[in-house]
């Protein structure tokens, strides 16, 4: 496949970047368009012989000899977030969940051990705590503020540390810096999530991390409408994650890519304003004695000392810890938001709230909730802030 007529043209801002990259000179539209193909069609025997060629001799440079290995549609988003990640290359996968399947598999074969933070997304849980079993491989949960457990954990039959940052729905920032330290020392692979930020608000692969995993299905599509995974991997690891994406065809789809690929477009200036709003909503609901607010917003905490020696901005994803009589003082306040969508998944350009039963968050052993606590998620999307802080405020009366 030839790449001549795209300009990937590559500017010093990644906002410009964004903006003016991959535009088709030859069929003269501004996005590249969907290429769907099974059959890669070639003119002769030696003409596919020199593509495999090609390809053995630069497998990132976008040669395929079958539509399983993708199009030019997946080479330019893979194209694309390999210089949002600042990594060696991107997998693209049909969802979050497969890069997730993809980063561990590449690396972990059967009598091996991983360490894995303990609160990550619960069906990263259920995969690594109970799936994993089955392949001989043993999982140990690590504490997310008390790395002693993580590195007390490690034998000689560890392969892989998965961190996930922050921590799902209980919003915990790590001291990354050490954990891939440890990693180093002790000549462990390291994999994070990092769907919450992004590679726009913190680049894992820069820090010293082989495997950083987006689930594109959230920020990067931005509109609740597509699924999507995002593997980026430095060189060391390229070699095992290629074989391991080839045995499995954990594969996007050319019309999945397309749609990543057009909301990346605008990723920038979503995310700044998911950022804004989140803030503000974050302001009044930090007032409120009701509440104890899981976001990088109050200084004096060990999670925001975190968030910004590592961050340099925060996402529109928030928790809040709230106390209240029964679950059913929590269902009215959340039954009764009128801007606030309630289901899965976030990311998109509007907000969305979710009561967190057990189920969501797994069976965690750090997890430290009262029994008159819960955990209720909030996504703060792109609408007015003040139109969703009065919604907020109008519900407040249900709580009690
Ligand atoms: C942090 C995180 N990682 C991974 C995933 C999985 O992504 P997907 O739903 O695209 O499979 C999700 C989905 O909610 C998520 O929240």
């Amino acid at each position: 496949m030839s790449f001549k007529h795209i300009n990937f043209f590559m500017t010093k801002s990644f906002k410009t970047f964004l903006k003016h990259t991959a535009k088709d000179f030859h069929n003269q539209s501004v996005n590249p368009p969907v290429v769907r193909a099974s059959t890669i069609i070639f003119k002769s025997m030696q003409h596919i012989r020199k593509t495999q060629a090609k390809a053995q001799k630069n497998p990132t440079g976008g040669y395929y000899d079958y539509g399983r290995q993708g199009t030019s549609t997946s080479h330019i988003l893979q194209k694309i977030l390999t210089k949002l990640e600042e990594s060696y290359h991107v997998f693209t996968t049909p969802t979050g969940f497969g890069s997730v399947f993809l980063a561990i598999f590449s690396v972990v074969r059967p009598g091996d051990e991983i360490i894995v933070a303990d609160p990550v997304y619960s069906p990263t849980r259920t995969l690594t705590q109970d799936y994993l079993k089955e392949f001989k491989i043993k999982t140990v949960f690590y504490n997310p503020h008390d790395l002693k457990t993580l590195e007390n954990n490690i034998t000689k039959k560890t392969k892989l540390i998965f961190v996930e940052n922050p921590g799902s729905n209980s919003f915990e920032f790590q001291d990354l810096e050490k954990i891939i330290s440890i990693a180093k020392k002790n000549k462990i692979y390291t994999a994070i999530d990092n769907t919450w930020a992004t590679p726009y608000y913190f680049k894992p692969i820069k820090l010293g991390f082989d495997m950083s995993i987006v689930s594109a299905t959230k920020y990067y599509s931005g509109h609740s409408d597509v699924m999507g995974g995002s593997l980026a991997v430095n060189k060391k690891v390229f070699n095992k994650v290629r074989a391991a994406e080839r045995i499995t065809g954990l594969r996007l789809g050319p019309d999945d890519a397309y749609l990543i690929t057009r909301g990346l477009r605008t990723l920038d200036v979503r995310l700044d304003r998911h950022r804004e709003n989140a803030k503000k909503v974050a302001g009044f609901l930090s007032k409120n004695k009701k509440f104890k607010l899981l976001y990088p917003y109050k200084k004096d905490s060990f999670n925001f000392r975190m968030w910004k020696k590592y961050y340099s901005g925060a996402s529109g994803l928030m928790g809040l810890k709230i106390k209240a009589k029964n679950v059913n003082s929590i269902r009215k306040f959340v039954n009764s938001l009128k801007l606030f969508g309630y289901g899965y998944s976030w990311g998109g350009f509007e907000s969305l709230v979710l009561h967190q039963e057990f189920g969501e968050t797994g069976n965690r052993k750090y997890l430290n909730l009262a029994e008159d606590e819960h955990l209720v998620r909030l996504h703060i999307g792109l609408e007015d802030p003040n139109d969703l802080i009065a919604d907020i405020n109008q519900a407040l009366r249900h709580l009690k």
